[in-house]
């Protein structure tokens, strides 16, 4: 397993409001090397498998409406540390908790539509990645 990946997803909620070039340039001056990147939208069935660790969770319905209401960014980083120093880029998942320039706080309005989604484990991270992405999708 390579560990010094993450996966991310631009929610639909930042891209509907026109946040995909800052969110990208916050990124990539945080050091992250973008080596897999697409524009597409989940469908139900996608959104499901996706969070399919949530599904007994009380949001789940609504995490699945918002994902598939219109498109999103994947996108496969690589960086020492990825998935923590990401995690830490992005601010906690309630944007109202999340630290002063972390891109949550910048463009996320609520728990339920924030902006952008980090791999939680490097595990998570391979899975995710390779749930987005074929092979020959990866440089
Ligand atoms: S985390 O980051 O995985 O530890 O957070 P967690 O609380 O487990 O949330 C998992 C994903 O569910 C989303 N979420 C919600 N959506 C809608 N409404 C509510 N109340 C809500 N709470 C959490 C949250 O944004 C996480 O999505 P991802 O894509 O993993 O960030």
């Amino acid at each position: 397993m390579i560990t010094n990946r993450t996966f991310t997803m631009i929610k639909p909620d930042a891209v509907e409001n026109g946040h995909i070039g800052a969110i990208l340039e916050k990124i990539t001056s945080a050091g992250f090397k973008i080596v897999a990147m697409k524009y597409t939208q989940l469908s139900r069935r996608d959104a499901k498998e996706f969070y399919a660790i949530h599904k007994e969770r009380p949001f789940f319905d609504e995490l699945v409406n918002f994902m598939t209401r219109g498109p999103i960014v994947s996108a496969i980083l690589e960086k020492d540390n990825a998935v923590e120093d990401f995690r830490a880029l992005i601010g906690a998942t309630n944007p109202a908790e999340a630290a002063e320039g972390t891109i949550r706080k910048l463009f996320a309005k609520d728990i339920g539509e924030n902006a952008i989604h980090g791999s939680d484990s490097d595990e998570n991270a391979s899975i995710e990645g390779a749930f987005h992405f074929s092979g020959r999708e990866v440089y």
